[in-house]
């Protein structure tokens, strides 16, 4: 089966686009990564992407309208021959067109149990409300944040004693092991219809 060629998006540390690259390397992986994506010029991430040979496209969005922006982007994944996209920890609201353009073949990770805690600090948001669950969701990408279909998710416990840092670490554990699995299935899958 010939690979799939996949773009992730990061603003930062980049430890999900890590673990998807290093799935990637598996003999029966699906995908091959062809492109990193950042908007943030010195993002942590693109020296993990450089060091294992894989294209880095990093502009920063400052000063552009969003829309002119995102063409910027999906014109470097397009370019690269780019089938699927990932975000992983890419730290944009996303416009319209762009969106559209990847329907079905774009996905997010996001560090809740969706619907549940969309947006940002989810972690203390799960503490907050007494939860006795909290985890993270892999969906695909629609013009809502956070609000596509889920694809896969995983379930952590909130113990005794958590702080948000602790959950958010035993969280992006499951993180890293979900995402590759949930990219790989929805390649498999095969391609949505047009
Ligand atoms: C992860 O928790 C991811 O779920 C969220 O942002 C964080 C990014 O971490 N969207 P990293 O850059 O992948 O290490």
């Amino acid at each position: 089966m010939t690979r799939a060629r996949v773009g992730i998006l990061i603003s930062g540390r980049g430890s999900n686009m890590a673990s998807l690259v290093e799935a990637s390397h598996l003999p029966d992986s699906p995908y091959d990564v062809a492109l990193v994506v950042s908007n943030v010029p010195d993002a942590p991430g693109l020296a993990f992407a450089a060091a294992n040979g894989i294209p880095t496209f990093a502009v920063s969005h400052k000063g552009m309208k969003r829309a002119e922006f995102d063409a910027l982007v999906d014109g470097a994944l397009r370019d690269a021959g780019v089938d699927y996209v990932a975000l992983a920890g890419y730290m944009r609201l996303l416009s319209p067109g762009f969106v559209a353009g990847w329907a079905g073949r774009m996905v997010n990770i996001h560090p809740s149990l969706l619907p549940l805690y969309k947006g940002l600090d989810t972690h203390q948001r799960a503490l907050d409300a007494g939860d006795a669950r909290h985890g993270c969701s892999v969906h695909l990408v629609t013009e809502e944040l956070d609000d596509g279909p889920i694809l896969a998710q995983a379930e952590v416990p909130i113990l005794d004693g958590d702080d948000a840092d602790a959950l958010a670490t035993r969280v992006l554990l499951e993180e890293h092991k979900l995402y590759p699995a949930a990219l790989a299935a929805l390649i498999r899958s095969g391609p949505p219809a047009r």
